[in-house]
């Protein structure tokens, strides 16, 4: 089998965990993923899968003979070459990253006589690979290797993200190391960046940050264009077809959430801040996306005046499609806001679920949702609702106002079927 078959043990079994360890065994390796929780194991051992990720469940399947999941450290490390860290690494309160699932499977590692390379898939502050190479050396584990493997994968699209990368980023202090690393990617076609371990723990901050200011970019854009009659969606269009520009990442709403954009942007700003250095870019970056997820209920207030008492129906719970992932979703925050002005809310979407929402009543259909509703608010663009019939939902509701927090509906349309429509950054509401 060549460089193909090589024994990896995965750390972790949450969205990045899973689709690593899947993707690997896809690859031809043999791959044992760990996680501290037995239910989960349990789950993964039935042949269920924990988390919706799409394509996964297929890949887990296809390659039942290549993975084992256990809870046990010595099991997986057990034959194991490569030991994948891929556990979380939240925020603390102090916004830096919380290392501490990282150090445990550092720590837990047993005394190894063979080579094994340790790969952190997790996201972690740069200078993290060097503390961890000084831990390893200090145990008498010198001929253990390590390196920086950041993921770049999205949810929703993970595998296809793991599978057809951009790129495949390595860092380490030993080029053995790496080459042991891009050997075990043998299989995808995709260019090899070979960096320093600093190096590469930054590029998957920058990437990240660079991603969330295009998005911050975008929606003051928007803003701006709201103030002055333009339309956002045409001038992303126009600004696009730039190839210097490029035209993803453009799309101006309600703002970023999701387990790594809010999470990165803190610990890029922690850890510049830490260093003596203030981060003014990322810093607006932050905040311009607080206040976008807000300025929603500024568009309502307009629109009903005083909130309170007002039914308003919340399309979308997920920080995304194509997910059942609600961490820092725009929606958990509008629905807060909402419930604090007083206002009734009603919240649909078709995988995830209001848990931790305390006081939103969650419905199963969109038009459950918009009934009696005095404004509709779309929050995340799940395609199901391009195939709604709207022109019957407007007689439904107490008062047709629409905010489409997402550009995801034509507004021409909407008006005609009576909505009293408005979006971010296009013209200001009409009928
Ligand atoms: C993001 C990155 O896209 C991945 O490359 C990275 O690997 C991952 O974080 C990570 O660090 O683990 P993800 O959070 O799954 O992936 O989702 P995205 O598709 O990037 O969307 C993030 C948020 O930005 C969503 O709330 C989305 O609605 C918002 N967004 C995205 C916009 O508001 N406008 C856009 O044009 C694009």
């Amino acid at each position: 089998m060549g460089e193909q078959g090589k024994r990896v043990a995965v750390f972790g079994a949450g969205y990045v965990g899973l689709v690593t360890g899947a993707c690997f065994a896809e690859l031809g390796h043999r791959v044992t993923v760990r996680d501290v929780i037995p239910e989960k194991i349990a789950i993964l051992e039935r042949g269920e899968v924990p988390i919706y990720e799409p394509g996964l469940d297929e890949l887990l399947e296809r390659n039942r003979q290549r993975l084992t999941f256990t809870t046990d450290v010595g099991e997986a490390i057990d034959g194991a070459e490569f030991v994948y860290v891929a556990v979380g690494t939240p925020p603390t309160f102090s916004g830096d990253a919380d290392l501490s699932a990282v150090w445990t499977v550092i720590d837990e590692l047993p005394p190894v006589d063979h080579r094994i390379v340790v790969a952190m898939k997790s996201t972690v502050p740069v200078g993290t690979g060097a503390k961890v190479r000084h831990r390893l050396d200090a145990r008498g584990l010198g001929h253990v290797g390590y390196v920086s493997n950041p993921e770049f994968t999205a949810e929703g699209t993970a595998v296809k993200d793991f599978m057809e990368p951009d790129r495949i980023v390595i860092g380490s202090f030993d080029q053995v190391d790496a080459d042991a690393v891009a050997a075990l990617h043998e299989g995808i076609d995709a260019p090899i960046v070979r960096a320093d371990v600093a190096s590469a723990e930054m590029i998957k901050l920058a990437a990240n940050a660079a991603l969330m200011t295009r998005i911050s970019f975008i929606n003051e854009i928007a803003n701006v264009c709201e103030a002055t009659g333009a339309d956002v969606v045409k001038v992303a269009e126009g600004i696009g077809y730039d190839r210097r520009i490029g035209n993803s990442f453009l799309r101006a709403g309600v703002g970023f959430g999701g387990s790594c954009f809010p999470k990165d942007s803190l610990a890029l700003k922690q850890l510049a801040a830490n260093s003596g250095y203030h981060f003014q870019v990322l810093n607006a970056v932050i905040e311009v996306n607080e206040l976008q997820k807000r300025r929603v209920i500024g568009k309502l207030s307009e629109l009903l005046g005083s909130l309170r008492g007002k039914r308003i129906a919340l399309l979308g719970l997920a920080f995304k499609p194509n997910t059942d992932d609600t961490r820092e979703a725009p929606a958990f925050v509008l629905a807060g806001r909402l419930l604090a002005e007083g206002a009734d809310v009603v919240a649909w979407d078709p995988i995830a679920s209001s848990d931790g929402l305390h006081g939103v009543e969650q419905v199963t259909t969109v038009e459950e949702a918009a009934r009696d509703a005095d404004a509709v608010v779309l929050v995340t663009e799940w395609p199901q609702l391009r195939d709604v019939d709207w022109p019957a939902i407007v007689a439904t509701m107490r008062r047709p106002v629409f905010v489409d927090g997402r550009n995801m509906l034509d507004p021409g349309a909407m008006r005609g079927a009576g909505f009293t429509y408005d979006a971010i950054g296009r013209a200001a509401p009409t009928g």
